[in-house]
Protein backbone atom coordinates (compact mmCIF):
# COMPACT_ATOMS: atom_id res chain seq x y z
CA UNK A 1 0.00 0.00 0.00
CA UNK A 2 1.25 3.57 -0.61
CA UNK A 3 0.16 7.12 -0.54
CA UNK A 4 0.58 8.25 -3.87
CA UNK A 5 -0.03 11.94 -3.61
CA UNK A 6 -1.59 14.07 -1.22
CA UNK A 7 -3.30 17.84 -1.13
CA UNK A 8 -3.18 20.10 2.02
CA UNK A 9 -5.52 23.41 2.11
CA UNK A 10 -5.36 25.49 5.12
CA UNK A 11 -3.94 22.61 7.24
CA UNK A 12 -1.69 24.17 10.22
CA UNK A 13 0.81 26.18 8.52
CA UNK A 14 0.25 25.01 4.93
CA UNK A 15 -1.91 27.26 2.22
CA UNK A 16 -2.31 24.97 -0.23
CA UNK A 17 -0.34 22.58 -1.20
CA UNK A 18 -0.07 19.49 -3.34
CA UNK A 19 2.47 16.92 -3.54
CA UNK A 20 3.32 13.41 -5.71
CA UNK A 21 5.10 10.55 -3.02
CA UNK A 22 7.73 8.06 -3.73
CA UNK A 23 6.17 4.68 -3.30
CA UNK A 24 9.50 3.80 -1.14
CA UNK A 25 11.51 6.34 0.49
CA UNK A 26 10.10 10.00 0.72
CA UNK A 27 12.64 12.39 2.98
CA UNK A 28 11.87 15.53 4.09
CA UNK A 29 14.04 18.06 5.22
CA UNK A 30 13.61 21.27 6.88
CA UNK A 31 14.64 23.77 10.00
CA UNK A 32 12.56 23.24 13.45
CA UNK A 33 8.91 24.75 13.28
CA UNK A 34 9.09 24.27 9.24
CA UNK A 35 6.23 21.93 8.84
CA UNK A 36 7.49 18.21 9.02
CA UNK A 37 5.64 16.53 11.63
CA UNK A 38 2.50 18.73 9.83
CA UNK A 39 2.78 17.03 6.91
CA UNK A 40 3.09 13.64 8.72
CA UNK A 41 0.36 14.48 11.07
CA UNK A 42 -1.86 14.99 7.94
CA UNK A 43 -0.77 11.55 6.53
CA UNK A 44 -1.58 9.95 9.61
CA UNK A 45 -5.07 11.01 9.66
CA UNK A 46 -5.41 9.72 6.54
CA UNK A 47 -5.19 6.70 7.64
CA UNK A 48 -6.88 6.97 11.21
CA UNK A 49 -9.25 10.17 11.02
CA UNK A 50 -7.94 11.80 13.97
CA UNK A 51 -4.61 13.71 14.86
CA UNK A 52 -1.78 11.77 17.01
CA UNK A 53 -0.96 15.48 18.42
CA UNK A 54 -4.64 16.68 19.09
CA UNK A 55 -7.82 15.39 19.95
CA UNK A 56 -9.12 18.84 19.39
CA UNK A 57 -9.39 19.09 15.31
CA UNK A 58 -9.87 23.09 15.25
CA UNK A 59 -5.75 23.47 15.91
CA UNK A 60 -5.21 21.59 12.43
CA UNK A 61 -6.71 24.53 10.97
CA UNK A 62 -4.63 27.13 9.81
CA UNK A 63 -5.24 30.17 12.83
CA UNK A 64 -6.54 32.57 10.36
CA UNK A 65 -9.12 30.06 8.25
CA UNK A 66 -12.08 28.74 9.40
CA UNK A 67 -11.84 25.54 7.29
CA UNK A 68 -9.48 22.87 6.07
CA UNK A 69 -8.99 20.52 3.69
CA UNK A 70 -6.91 17.10 3.22
CA UNK A 71 -6.61 14.31 0.87
CA UNK A 72 -4.69 11.75 -0.43
CA UNK A 73 -4.42 9.29 -3.19
CA UNK A 74 -4.27 5.84 -2.19
CA UNK A 75 -2.87 2.73 -3.54
CA UNK A 76 -3.60 -0.97 -2.25
CA UNK A 77 -2.54 -3.63 -4.06
CA UNK A 78 -4.82 -3.17 -7.29
CA UNK A 79 -7.42 -0.79 -6.15
CA UNK A 80 -7.19 3.04 -5.28
CA UNK A 81 -8.91 5.29 -2.77
CA UNK A 82 -9.17 8.96 -2.10
CA UNK A 83 -9.40 9.90 1.20
CA UNK A 84 -10.73 13.48 2.02
CA UNK A 85 -11.24 14.96 5.11
CA UNK A 86 -12.75 18.76 5.89
CA UNK A 87 -12.32 20.52 8.78
CA UNK A 88 -14.55 23.19 9.98
CA UNK A 89 -13.83 25.50 12.74
CA UNK A 90 -17.26 25.12 14.96
CA UNK A 91 -18.89 21.46 13.07
CA UNK A 92 -17.35 18.45 13.37
CA UNK A 93 -15.04 16.75 10.68
CA UNK A 94 -16.29 15.09 7.65
CA UNK A 95 -14.78 12.19 5.95
CA UNK A 96 -15.68 10.83 2.83
CA UNK A 97 -14.02 7.90 0.72
CA UNK A 98 -14.06 7.53 -2.95
CA UNK A 99 -16.74 10.71 -2.41
CA UNK A 100 -19.12 8.74 -0.20
CA UNK A 101 -19.14 10.59 3.45
CA UNK A 102 -19.19 8.47 6.18
CA UNK A 103 -21.40 8.97 9.31
CA UNK A 104 -18.16 9.07 12.31
CA UNK A 105 -14.55 9.09 11.58
CA UNK A 106 -15.14 5.73 13.37
CA UNK A 107 -16.14 3.86 10.45
CA UNK A 108 -13.13 4.93 8.59
CA UNK A 109 -11.54 1.96 7.12
CA UNK A 110 -9.61 3.62 4.70
CA UNK A 111 -7.40 0.95 3.99
CA UNK A 112 -4.52 2.57 4.56
CA UNK A 113 -2.58 1.40 7.76
CA UNK A 114 0.24 3.55 9.57
CA UNK A 115 2.72 3.19 11.87
CA UNK A 116 4.26 6.44 13.42
CA UNK A 117 7.60 6.36 15.76
CA UNK A 118 8.57 9.44 16.87
CA UNK A 119 10.74 10.38 19.93
CA UNK A 120 7.87 10.76 21.76
CA UNK A 121 7.30 7.05 21.37
CA UNK A 122 10.14 6.74 24.45
CA UNK A 123 7.26 7.31 26.79
CA UNK A 124 5.80 3.72 26.06
CA UNK A 125 8.46 2.80 28.27
CA UNK A 126 9.53 5.79 30.85
CA UNK A 127 5.54 7.30 30.71
CA UNK A 128 3.14 5.52 33.57
CA UNK A 129 0.37 2.93 32.53
CA UNK A 130 -1.29 5.29 30.17
CA UNK A 131 1.07 6.11 28.06
CA UNK A 132 1.17 2.01 27.35
CA UNK A 133 -2.54 1.69 26.82
CA UNK A 134 -2.40 4.34 24.20
CA UNK A 135 0.19 2.61 22.59
CA UNK A 136 -1.97 -0.40 22.52
CA UNK A 137 -5.18 1.21 22.22
CA UNK A 138 -4.08 3.03 18.89
CA UNK A 139 -2.53 0.01 17.45
CA UNK A 140 -5.87 -2.07 17.81
CA UNK A 141 -7.92 -0.04 17.10
CA UNK A 142 -6.10 0.61 14.13
CA UNK A 143 -6.30 -3.31 13.13
CA UNK A 144 -9.97 -3.16 14.79
CA UNK A 145 -12.49 -0.69 14.29
CA UNK A 146 -15.04 -2.42 16.50
CA UNK A 147 -11.84 -2.36 19.88
CA UNK A 148 -12.36 0.92 19.36
CA UNK A 149 -16.00 1.28 19.44
CA UNK A 150 -16.14 -1.22 22.72
CA UNK A 151 -13.44 1.47 24.22
CA UNK A 152 -15.61 4.66 23.87
CA UNK A 153 -18.60 2.29 25.67
CA UNK A 154 -16.34 1.42 27.81
CA UNK A 155 -15.10 4.96 28.94
CA UNK A 156 -18.91 5.85 29.06
CA UNK A 157 -19.83 3.29 31.43
CA UNK A 158 -16.87 3.65 33.56
CA UNK A 159 -17.84 7.33 33.65
CA UNK A 160 -21.20 6.55 34.88
CA UNK A 161 -20.54 4.05 37.42
CA UNK A 162 -17.86 6.19 39.36
CA UNK A 163 -20.52 8.66 39.18
CA UNK A 164 -22.86 6.48 41.13
CA UNK A 165 -19.88 5.48 43.40
CA UNK A 166 -19.13 9.15 43.90
CA UNK A 167 -22.94 10.03 44.69
CA UNK A 168 -23.58 10.13 48.46
CA UNK A 169 -27.59 10.19 47.13
CA UNK A 170 -27.65 7.03 45.94
CA UNK A 171 -25.31 5.22 49.03
CA UNK A 172 -28.48 3.62 50.00
CA UNK A 173 -29.33 1.28 47.39
CA UNK A 174 -26.16 1.84 45.23
CA UNK A 175 -25.45 -1.53 45.30
CA UNK A 176 -28.12 -2.54 43.34
CA UNK A 177 -27.91 0.17 40.56
CA UNK A 178 -24.49 -1.18 40.17
CA UNK A 179 -25.36 -4.92 39.81
CA UNK A 180 -27.13 -3.69 36.31
CA UNK A 181 -23.68 -1.57 35.15
CA UNK A 182 -21.18 -4.08 36.43
CA UNK A 183 -23.11 -6.60 34.10
CA UNK A 184 -22.53 -3.99 30.98
CA UNK A 185 -18.81 -3.21 32.33
CA UNK A 186 -18.02 -7.13 32.27
CA UNK A 187 -19.11 -7.59 29.03
CA UNK A 188 -17.24 -5.31 27.03
CA UNK A 189 -14.50 -5.11 29.41
CA UNK A 190 -13.74 -8.50 29.08
CA UNK A 191 -13.58 -7.71 24.99
CA UNK A 192 -11.22 -5.40 25.78
CA UNK A 193 -8.76 -7.13 27.55
CA UNK A 194 -9.22 -10.49 25.84
CA UNK A 195 -8.29 -8.40 22.70
CA UNK A 196 -5.46 -6.34 24.60
CA UNK A 197 -4.04 -9.73 25.79
CA UNK A 198 -3.98 -11.38 22.19
CA UNK A 199 -2.47 -7.89 20.83
CA UNK A 200 0.42 -8.52 23.57
CA UNK A 201 1.18 -12.27 23.05
CA UNK A 202 1.42 -11.54 19.56
CA UNK A 203 3.53 -8.30 19.61
CA UNK A 204 5.68 -10.28 22.14
CA UNK A 205 6.87 -12.65 20.20
CA UNK A 206 7.87 -10.35 17.23
CA UNK A 207 9.32 -8.32 19.07
CA UNK A 208 11.59 -10.90 21.00
CA UNK A 209 12.53 -12.01 17.47
CA UNK A 210 13.44 -8.42 16.25
CA UNK A 211 15.21 -7.21 19.47
CA UNK A 212 17.28 -9.85 19.47
CA UNK A 213 18.56 -9.15 15.99
CA UNK A 214 18.88 -5.58 17.11
CA UNK A 215 20.79 -6.77 19.83
CA UNK A 216 23.10 -9.23 17.59
CA UNK A 217 21.13 -11.61 20.91
CA UNK A 218 22.83 -9.79 23.63
CA UNK A 219 19.76 -9.21 25.13
CA UNK A 220 16.56 -11.20 25.61
CA UNK A 221 13.07 -8.85 25.92
CA UNK A 222 9.53 -10.38 26.97
CA UNK A 223 6.53 -8.05 27.58
CA UNK A 224 4.15 -9.12 30.29
CA UNK A 225 0.59 -8.25 30.36
CA UNK A 226 -0.23 -6.96 34.13
CA UNK A 227 -4.04 -7.94 34.40
CA UNK A 228 -5.81 -8.88 37.51
CA UNK A 229 -7.78 -11.36 35.80
CA UNK A 230 -6.54 -14.39 34.43
CA UNK A 231 -7.26 -14.42 30.67
CA UNK A 232 -6.09 -18.12 29.64
CA UNK A 233 -9.71 -18.91 29.39
CA UNK A 234 -12.73 -18.95 27.44
CA UNK A 235 -15.02 -15.90 27.43
CA UNK A 236 -17.84 -16.86 29.29
CA UNK A 237 -15.36 -17.50 32.46
CA UNK A 238 -13.75 -14.41 32.28
CA UNK A 239 -16.35 -12.30 32.26
CA UNK A 240 -18.25 -14.21 35.64
CA UNK A 241 -14.30 -13.62 37.10
CA UNK A 242 -14.63 -10.58 36.49
CA UNK A 243 -17.85 -9.62 37.64
CA UNK A 244 -16.34 -11.69 40.92
CA UNK A 245 -13.93 -9.30 41.07
CA UNK A 246 -16.16 -6.38 40.41
CA UNK A 247 -18.52 -7.67 43.47
CA UNK A 248 -15.82 -8.57 45.86
CA UNK A 249 -14.34 -5.09 45.03
CA UNK A 250 -17.31 -2.93 45.39
CA UNK A 251 -17.04 -1.76 49.57
CA UNK A 252 -14.19 -0.47 48.47
CA UNK A 253 -15.09 1.33 45.07
CA UNK A 254 -17.75 2.96 47.25
CA UNK A 255 -15.49 4.28 49.54
CA UNK A 256 -13.06 5.68 47.29
CA UNK A 257 -16.03 6.49 44.42
CA UNK A 258 -13.66 4.99 42.08
CA UNK A 259 -13.54 1.41 40.18
CA UNK A 260 -10.19 -0.69 40.88
CA UNK A 261 -10.34 -2.68 38.72
CA UNK A 262 -10.60 -3.10 34.72
CA UNK A 263 -9.23 -1.95 31.59
CA UNK A 264 -8.43 1.43 32.73
CA UNK A 265 -6.05 0.22 35.19
CA UNK A 266 -3.98 -2.22 33.41
CA UNK A 267 -0.42 -1.90 32.11
CA UNK A 268 1.95 -3.86 30.33
CA UNK A 269 5.49 -4.44 31.20
CA UNK A 270 8.76 -4.99 29.37
CA UNK A 271 11.51 -6.82 30.76
CA UNK A 272 15.17 -7.08 29.38
CA UNK A 273 16.77 -10.11 30.65
CA UNK A 274 14.39 -10.80 32.96
CA UNK A 275 14.85 -7.10 34.24
CA UNK A 276 12.13 -4.35 34.11
CA UNK A 277 12.88 -2.49 31.62
CA UNK A 278 11.83 0.90 33.00
CA UNK A 279 13.56 0.29 35.99
CA UNK A 280 17.02 -0.87 35.14
CA UNK A 281 17.24 -0.08 31.42
CA UNK A 282 19.75 2.53 30.39
CA UNK A 283 18.17 5.72 28.28
CA UNK A 284 19.75 3.58 25.09
CA UNK A 285 17.92 0.00 26.17
CA UNK A 286 15.05 1.59 26.63
CA UNK A 287 14.89 3.33 23.11
CA UNK A 288 15.95 0.01 21.40
CA UNK A 289 13.13 -2.03 23.16
CA UNK A 290 10.68 1.33 22.01
CA UNK A 291 12.19 0.93 18.55
CA UNK A 292 11.71 -3.05 18.59
CA UNK A 293 7.92 -2.55 19.89
CA UNK A 294 7.35 -0.08 17.02
CA UNK A 295 9.26 -2.50 14.30
CA UNK A 296 6.90 -5.74 15.94
CA UNK A 297 4.06 -3.24 15.04
CA UNK A 298 5.10 -3.26 11.42
CA UNK A 299 5.32 -6.79 10.99
CA UNK A 300 1.88 -7.54 12.81
CA UNK A 301 0.04 -5.54 10.39
CA UNK A 302 2.00 -7.25 7.66
CA UNK A 303 0.73 -10.68 9.14
CA UNK A 304 -2.93 -9.33 9.98
CA UNK A 305 -3.93 -8.03 6.85
CA UNK A 306 -1.63 -9.36 4.57
CA UNK A 307 0.94 -6.34 3.60
CA UNK A 308 3.16 -3.59 4.89
CA UNK A 309 1.85 -0.49 6.29
CA UNK A 310 3.21 2.90 5.78
CA UNK A 311 5.64 3.75 8.39
CA UNK A 312 6.46 7.51 9.42
CA UNK A 313 9.59 8.50 11.12
CA UNK A 314 9.30 12.32 12.72
CA UNK A 315 12.51 12.82 14.26
CA UNK A 316 13.97 9.87 15.20
CA UNK A 317 16.92 9.31 13.01
CA UNK A 318 18.92 11.70 15.28
CA UNK A 319 18.45 10.12 18.19
CA UNK A 320 19.29 6.60 16.77
CA UNK A 321 23.24 4.87 17.00
CA UNK A 322 25.06 3.60 13.85
CA UNK A 323 23.63 0.14 14.37
CA UNK A 324 19.91 0.52 15.27
CA UNK A 325 20.10 3.06 12.26
CA UNK A 326 21.23 0.34 9.63
CA UNK A 327 18.93 -2.15 10.96
CA UNK A 328 15.74 0.25 10.35
CA UNK A 329 16.73 1.06 7.35
CA UNK A 330 16.17 -2.43 6.30
CA UNK A 331 12.93 -2.41 6.88
CA UNK A 332 12.97 0.39 4.29
CA UNK A 333 12.48 -1.75 1.30
CA UNK A 334 9.47 -3.14 2.31
CA UNK A 335 7.01 -0.41 2.23
CA UNK A 336 6.50 3.27 1.73
CA UNK A 337 8.35 5.16 4.33
CA UNK A 338 7.99 8.94 4.96
CA UNK A 339 11.04 10.53 7.04
CA UNK A 340 11.56 14.04 8.21
CA UNK A 341 15.21 15.23 9.32
CA UNK A 342 16.64 18.74 10.49
CA UNK A 343 19.20 20.34 8.20
CA UNK A 344 22.15 18.56 7.96
CA UNK A 345 21.99 14.91 9.33
CA UNK A 346 23.50 11.97 7.98
CA UNK A 347 21.35 10.07 5.51
CA UNK A 348 24.60 8.09 4.40
CA UNK A 349 23.00 4.88 5.42
CA UNK A 350 20.90 5.40 2.50
CA UNK A 351 22.67 6.30 -0.04
CA UNK A 352 21.62 3.21 -2.47
CA UNK A 353 18.02 3.45 -1.61
CA UNK A 354 15.35 4.49 -4.47
CA UNK A 355 13.98 8.14 -2.41
CA UNK A 356 12.64 11.66 -2.76
CA UNK A 357 14.08 14.13 -0.82
CA UNK A 358 12.34 17.39 -0.29
CA UNK A 359 12.38 20.48 1.77
CA UNK A 360 10.30 22.35 3.31
CA UNK A 361 10.50 25.87 4.25
CA UNK A 362 7.95 27.65 6.09
CA UNK A 363 4.79 25.47 4.90
CA UNK A 364 6.49 25.02 1.13
CA UNK A 365 8.23 22.43 -0.57
CA UNK A 366 11.21 22.66 -2.73
CA UNK A 367 11.80 18.95 -4.53
CA UNK A 368 15.92 18.64 -4.35
CA UNK A 369 18.46 15.81 -4.68
CA UNK A 370 20.87 17.70 -2.79
CA UNK A 371 21.75 17.62 0.64
N1 LIG B 1 -3.19 25.91 13.32
C1 LIG B 1 -2.04 26.42 12.88
N2 LIG B 1 -2.04 27.51 12.08
C2 LIG B 1 -0.88 28.05 11.63
N3 LIG B 1 0.33 27.55 11.92
C3 LIG B 1 0.39 26.49 12.72
C4 LIG B 1 -0.78 25.86 13.24
N4 LIG B 1 -0.41 24.80 14.00
C5 LIG B 1 0.94 24.77 13.98
N5 LIG B 1 1.43 25.77 13.19
C6 LIG B 1 2.83 26.08 12.90
O1 LIG B 1 3.40 25.09 12.10
C7 LIG B 1 4.81 25.23 12.21
C8 LIG B 1 5.51 23.93 11.88
O2 LIG B 1 5.16 22.90 12.77
P1 LIG B 1 5.80 21.43 12.70
O3 LIG B 1 5.49 20.83 13.99
O4 LIG B 1 5.37 20.71 11.49
O5 LIG B 1 7.36 21.76 12.58
P2 LIG B 1 8.56 20.77 12.28
O6 LIG B 1 9.12 21.13 10.93
O7 LIG B 1 8.17 19.39 12.51
O8 LIG B 1 9.61 21.27 13.37
P3 LIG B 1 10.56 20.46 14.39
O9 LIG B 1 11.81 20.15 13.61
O10 LIG B 1 10.82 21.44 15.45
O11 LIG B 1 9.84 19.25 14.84
C9 LIG B 1 5.06 25.82 13.58
O12 LIG B 1 5.75 27.03 13.41
C10 LIG B 1 3.69 26.12 14.14
O13 LIG B 1 3.62 27.37 14.74
MG1 LIG C 1 8.54 18.06 14.09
Amino acid sequence: MNVENLRLINIRNYQDLYIELNKNINIFIGKNAQGKTNLIESIYMCATGRSFRTNRDREIINLKKDQAYIAANIKLGNYKKLIEIKLQKEKPKRIRINRNELKSFRELESGLYVVLFSPDDLKIIKGGPQERRNFIDNAISQLRPIYSYNLSRYKKILYQRNNLLKSNKFKGDAKSLLDLFDVQIAKVGTSILMERNRFLNALNALARDIHRQITNNREDLTIKYDCQLALDMDRERIEDAYLELLKKNMDRDLEYGTTSIGPHREDFIAYLDGKDARIFGSQGQQRTVVLSLVLSEVELIRNEIGSYPVLLLDDVFSELDDERRNYLVKFFGKMQTFITLTDGENIKSMENLDKTIYHIEDGKLKMGSCL
